[in-house]
């Protein structure tokens, strides 16, 4: 048990499943007391008592928190059981299809605006006025997708670009409440995402995944987890309106998609232009 978050309260949205979970039990570790809040189907319960049992403080919450009204219920469980609210985790998040936009429903399009959008939207608005008390903060999930967008699911793109010009508004907005925000950007992590069997990627996606990463592999829950704690902790007092990559590297990275274009794409125009000096440029150093 460490102590960089001794007698913080904190909210994490998905916390039952994936990254939210190892994120509770990283800050329940680091002296937090934690609501695991997800949906009434996710494993909150379970979570809860697991960092109950290792000895730390948490409980869980169980709602929709896309709605403005059960975001309220969630912050004032928080304030009613632990007396205030220091960190707000906004970790919830969907991606519920995989499929080039001419296919993509309209189903799934609204699922993730309710999901990554909405409940970011209603949680911060409900949090606010607790974190203004505490001088607290905001973490929300961005992604390596919001920043570049993703093939074959470019609306979830969208809601983490969102994610980003938001956080990055309200850092602005209520610093003179002494209220930090700041975002995590994760690459491919290994979450049930991320796999053929428990999520919408295939595995041609999946290798493409990985092979555009430096690193070669996924995080891990617990890799992302460790810079949530450090940006929610005291240690980061400066850090406001910042965009933590945790993505082994992926957005930095060209490689790995090149093999899957077009075969027509791939061939050079013939062009029109009698180009006598294309390869005798300046390549390298002149004294
Ligand atoms: N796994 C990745 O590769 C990856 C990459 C980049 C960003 N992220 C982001 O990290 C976050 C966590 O992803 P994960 O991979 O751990 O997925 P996950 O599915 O394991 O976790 C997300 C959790 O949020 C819950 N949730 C979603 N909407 C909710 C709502 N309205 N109310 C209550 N609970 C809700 C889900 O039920 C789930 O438990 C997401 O925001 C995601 O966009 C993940």
């Amino acid at each position: 048990m460490g102590d960089r978050l001794k007698g913080k309260v904190a909210i994490v949205t998905g916390g039952g499943t994936g990254i939210g979970e190892a994120i509770c039990k990283k800050f329940a570790r680091e002296g937090a007391s934690v609501v695991v809040a997800g949906f009434p189907e996710d494993p909150v319960e379970d979570v809860a008592k697991e960092i109950q049992q290792e000895g730390g403080t948490a409980l869980p919450f169980t709602a929709d928190l896309s709605t403005e009204a059960n975001a309220r219920r969630c912050v004032e469980t928080a304030v009613s059981q632990y007396g205030k609210l220091d960190i707000l985790i906004n970790n919830a998040g969907v991606f519920p299809e995989v499929n080039m936009l001419q296919d993509y429903s309209e189903e799934a399009f609204d699922y993730m605006i309710k999901n990554n959008v909405r409940s970011a939207f209603v949680m911060s608005k409900a949090a606010l006025p607790e974190l203004h008390k505490t001088k607290g903060n905001i973490v929300s999930a961005g992604s390596e997708a919001g920043v570049l967008g993703i093939a074959q699911n470019t609306p979830y793109g969208g809601t983490k670009a969102f994610i980003h010009a938001f956080m990055k508004g309200l850092a602005v907005e209520q610093a003179q409440f002494g209220v930090r925000c700041n975002i995590v950007g994760p690459g491919p992590i290994d979450t049930a995402w991320t796999h053929e069997s428990t999520g919408p990627m295939d595995s041609k996606m999946v290798k493409m995944m990985k092979d555009a990463t430096p690193m070669g592999r996924r995080g891990t829950p617990e890799e992302v987890a460790n810079v949530y704690l450090f940006l929610a902790s005291d240690e980061a007092s400066y850090v406001t309106g910042a965009l933590y990559m945790v993505d082994g590297g992926i957005t930095i990275a060209k490689g790995g998609v090149g093999s899957q274009a077009d075969s027509e794409m791939k061939k050079e125009p013939q062009g029109e232009l009698d180009l006598e000096h294309s390869k005798e440029g300046h390549t390298s150093i002149r004294k």
